[in-house]
């Protein structure tokens, strides 16, 4: 599988591509994992490109009137949370159709004893993998797409998608081995911060999901202040006070979990949180993260909502944005047809 010292891309540009699946409401951990990052990127001036990956939602069951609504609803989150469409581009996956044309391709290239490690797949088709859809099956490949038909360098995304960005290097890999050419770069995933893999409010050995039928376990983006405040003081924690140091909190996987909430909205690490405290009881902690949670998130839940009023300007920025992906993703593709020996006259 990849091999971690591969020398870097010498031959591409540093190129940041990310997506979030439309998939219902983002959560906290889809904005300290992912969308809080995306924006640190796009501020640090790299070309950055995020992408609502809407062709990926629809590999579960999706009604159309909510997704329709959570594209929209995704795209003011991203837009709230700082990702400003005219430094990045913005846009959703299924209006440029390069992202499907090149995960066929990929399809091609990918090996299915490669897919079937994929722990996603097997966590989300669960005992039921017969009836999966194909689509739920091929997910990664369409992922490496994604990436490669850019030529992204840089991959911003949680703990949990790891797997997917290796595999993209390996599918890149094998492409340029079996074609004899340099011309996927190997891209990298880049899983920084104290919250690369927020936990349930509910039970601190589980991710936390939108998809978890739970409400309670997640903040939501569309949470506003008064909700927010009282999952945090309602979130499930054990009854000791919060240890001085890092190891302390061993075997404490809800106590680590809102340490590391805190770190990651404070913008302090783990260990620094603890010096602050260190000895308090959660009756003390948890107001505090509430305090803290609310001054984050209720702005960009107000922000959303009033983006909301008017989804012609969302429906805008998006087609603007896929204009821009496509006049890269194009000669890529074209480029990539042509490598594989296809025929292309018009
Ligand atoms: P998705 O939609 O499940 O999640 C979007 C991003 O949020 C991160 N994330 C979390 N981070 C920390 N704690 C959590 N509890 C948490 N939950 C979600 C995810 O790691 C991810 O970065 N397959 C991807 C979407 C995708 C993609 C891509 C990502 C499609 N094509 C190309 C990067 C590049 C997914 O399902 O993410």
């Amino acid at each position: 599988m990849s091999d971690e010292t591969t020398t870097p891309n010498a031959n591409f540009k540093r190129r940041i591509f990310s997506g979030i699946q439309p998939s219902g409401n983002l959560t906290l951990g889809n904005y300290l994992g992912a969308l809080k990052r995306f924006v640190e990127k796009q501020n640090e001036g790299i070309e950055t490109i995020y992408c609502l990956v809407d062709l990926h939602a629809v590999t579960v069951w999706q009604d159309p009137e909510k997704l329709r609504h959570a594209i929209r609803e995704g795209a003011a989150g991203f837009i709230a949370a700082g990702v400003d469409p005219e430094k990045s581009i913005l846009f959703n996956q299924s209006q440029v159709g390069a992202h499907a044309e090149l995960g066929w391709l990929l399809n091609c290239v990918a090996r299915m004893g490669w897919m079937n490690r994929m722990t996603q797949f097997k966590d989300k088709a669960g005992k039921n993998a017969e009836k999966a859809s194909l689509g739920l099956y091929a997910y990664p490949a369409l992922m490496a797409a994604d990436i490669l038909l850019y030529h992204a360098t840089e991959v911003p995304v949680g703990e949990d998608q790891k797997q997917h960005v290796e595999l993209t290097r390996d599918i890149a890999a094998k492409f340029n081995h079996d074609y004899k050419v340099d011309f996927f770069p190997q891209p990298t995933p880049v899983i920084e911060g104290a919250a690369t893999r927020v936990m349930s409010l509910r039970d601190g050995t589980k991710k936390m999901s939108k998809s978890d039928p739970s409400d309670a376990s997640r903040i939501n983006l569309t949470d506003d202040a008064d909700t927010i405040a009282k999952k945090i003081r309602k979130a499930v924690t054990d009854p000791e006070p919060l240890p001085e140091t890092l190891d302390g909190l061993d075997g404490r996987a809800e106590a680590r979990n809102l340490v590391n909430i805190y770190a990651a909205l404070s913008g302090k690490t783990p260990a620094e949180v603890l010096g602050e405290y260190g000895g308090a009881g959660f009756g003390t902690f948890k107001p505090a993260l509430a305090d803290l949670a609310v001054s984050v998130m209720a702005p960009i839940n107000t922000e959303m909502n009033r983006l909301m009023q008017d989804p012609a300007e969302i429906d805008r920025i998006l087609g603007k944005g896929a204009d821009k992906a496509d006049a890269i993703a194009r000669p890529i593709l074209e480029k990539t047809y042509e490598i594989m020996g296809m025929v292309r006259s018009r």
